[in-house]
């Protein structure tokens, strides 16, 4: 496989990413409670519609069509950023759960243009880069809003009462467990490391 078909894949699973997103930023948008929040995420909406734009282009300049694979990271991090909003927490803490649910969508994007950056230019596609770097500068940019607006919000969160224990849903038991399987696969190999040292 050569570099430019990890490109073409890598450029695929941003496009359903970015697709994804479309839909997943108006949710956050109406759940968030904070104002200026809500206007983050409505604004970076409206900037996620440009790049999917963008994206086109750069299928339109490598002669490919920009459907064909499905982002399964960005499907999962959306999915915990619902469990984020289903969340039965006070205003600035259900804010908190938000805003770490959508760093995490930001982060996921900037490490795919970041690699497909560096592949565009190693193949001497300039032009390709440069569209994906706009792409980029804008995700660096949501984060680092997103990330400012939450100082004030966590401030607030952290003046919030402590909810008192609530029995836990269905999905919270299956989550419980499936942490209690993921320490206990790692355990083997955290005990190995640990004789090394
Ligand atoms: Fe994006």
């Amino acid at each position: 496989m050569a570099l430019k078909d990890v490109l073409i894949d890598e450029l695929r699973d941003l496009y359903s990413a970015e697709n994804q997103l479309v839909k997943a930023l108006p949710k956050l948008a109406k759940g968030a409670k904070n104002p200026k929040l809500k206007q983050l995420f409505a604004a970076h909406l409206e900037e996620t519609k440009g790049q999917v734009e963008r994206l086109k282009k750069v299928f339109l300049e490598l002669g490919e069509k920009p459907t064909g694979q499905h982002c399964n990271g960005m499907e999962g991090v959306i999915e915990e950023g619902k469990e984020a909003l289903e969340k039965d927490e006070q205003g600035a803490s259900f804010d908190s759960g938000l805003i770490g649910a959508a760093l995490r969508t930001e982060h996921y994007e900037i490490a795919g243009y970041e690699a497909s950056i560096s592949m565009a230019t190693t193949l001497g596609l300039p032009k390709i880069a440069k569209l994906l770097n706009s792409n980029l500068k804008e995700e660096l940019s949501a984060a680092k809003k997103i990330t400012s607006a939450g100082v004030a919000i966590m401030k607030q969160s952290s003046l919030e009462p402590e909810e008192p224990n609530k029995p836990k849903t269905g999905k919270e038991k299956y989550s419980a467990r499936k942490s209690k399987e993921d320490e206990a696969k790692a355990a083997p190999e955290l005990n190995k490391a640990r004789s090394v040292a």
